[in-house]
């Protein structure tokens, strides 16, 4: 019986739609060997939306999004729209609103591409970072005071409640565990200076790992993370995190696997759906030119078949991307693969 997924498409700003016109074209290829029908709705939202209409997300557009299957998303970002805006309302939004409250991205250095770390290779750098994803100091709580004085005061807070640090951590063991490699879970946090809340991910680590007992713990501080990260990135698996530290140790860790033209997340809540992209932006310069590459957006698309459930075409997908980094590109920065962007997406789609 052939199986069907509705995926909300949003392409998004700049290079979003060329890189998701070629994961697409991957999709359809996979679909195609493997039975599988993927119905593509898409949606315009981004800074063209905004400027053009005023609109950025709308309620019914997030109740319609529940629906499917999973959403694929572009980049968000705009030239000439204030930073912040696209951000928060759409970005963040959509994490927020459908509470996809992991942020899964994968740290992994694939045979043929080139990390700027020196002496080390694919047997070294393969593993996960669980980045929170609906609190901390993206729940945007604080305010200023005597704003634009000289005692002036501004206040970001950090929200981490029982329930979403457990649900994280709970995932992360659970991840951990069907992952099944060094089976080693690395909380990483900042016990030294933020007292409360790194208190209760420490705590509540030690607490959901009597439930996973074939699963080892180890607990780094953020700064020592990111200095392990370069120095002997193989001792990692599976890392948790709050949102902040995450989106941070997540560009150094996009850097090491070969930078923003290879690295992709998922934005995922079980229970609800899960959204995922390429996490490099919207690289606005290179809009149109055909210069972009497509292959984070192609492992976004990767990410989003895996989550479906979808074995053999994840399997498929996986070493189509594997052999065209292997074999093919010269490079993944834009402009530097000896190949446009539609090529290379045309490259996966003939291994595949
Ligand atoms: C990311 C991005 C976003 C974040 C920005 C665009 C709001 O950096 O997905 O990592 O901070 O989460
Ligand atoms: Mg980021």
């Amino acid at each position: 019986m052939t199986k069907k997924y509705d995926i909300a498409v949003i392409p998004g700003d700049g290079t979003g739609p060329e890189v998701v016109a070629e994961a697409v074209k991957t999709l359809e290829a996979v679909s195609d060997k493997c039975g599988m029908d993927f119905n593509f709705k898409e949606y315009g939202l981004g800074g063209d939306l905004y400027l053009k209409e005023g609109t950025l997300l709308t309620d019914e557009v997030i109740e319609e999004l529940k629906d499917f299957d999973a959403i694929f998303l572009g980049a968000i970002g705009h030239p000439d729209v204030k930073p912040g805006i696209l951000e928060r309302e759409v970005l963040l939004k959509l994490r927020f609103e459908l509470d996809l409250y992991i942020n899964l991205r994968p740290v992994v250095l694939y045979p043929g591409v080139g990390t700027p770390l020196k002496d080390k290779g694919p047997e070294d750098i393969d593993f996960v970072v669980i980045r929170e994803n609906s609190e901390g100091v993206y729940a945007g709580g604080g305010g200023f005071l005597k704003k634009g004085t000289p005692d002036e005061v501004a206040i970001q807070e950090s929200v981490n409640t029982r329930k979403g640090v457990e649900r994280c951590i709970r995932y992360a063991f659970e991840y951990c565990q069907r992952r099944n490699q060094k089976k080693l879970l690395t909380l990483c946090a900042k016990t030294n200076v933020l007292i409360y809340e790194s208190d209760l991910w420490y705590r509540v680590l030690h607490e959901v790992k009597k439930d996973y007992p074939d699963i080892d713990i180890n607990y780094q501080h953020v700064d020592a993370l990111c200095m392990w990260m370069i120095k002997n990135p193989e001792q990692f698996d599976v890392i948790v995190t709050n949102n902040m530290f995450g989106d941070i140790i997540t560009d150094l860790g996009a850097m090491i696997q070969g930078g923003m033209g290879i690295a992709a997340g998922g934005n995922i809540n079980p229970d609800v759906t899960a959204m995922f992209e390429p996490i490099g932006g919207s690289a606005p310069k290179y809009t149109g030119l055909n210069k972009i590459n497509p292959i984070a957006a192609i492992c976004a698309a990767q990410m989003m078949v895996d989550y479906l459930g979808e074995n053999e075409a994840a399997g498929m997908l996986l070493s189509a991307i594997k052999q065209v980094l292997k074999e093919d590109l010269k490079g993944l920065d834009a402009g530097k693969m000896g190949y446009g962007t539609k090529e290379v997406g045309d490259l996966v789609v003939s291994y595949i």
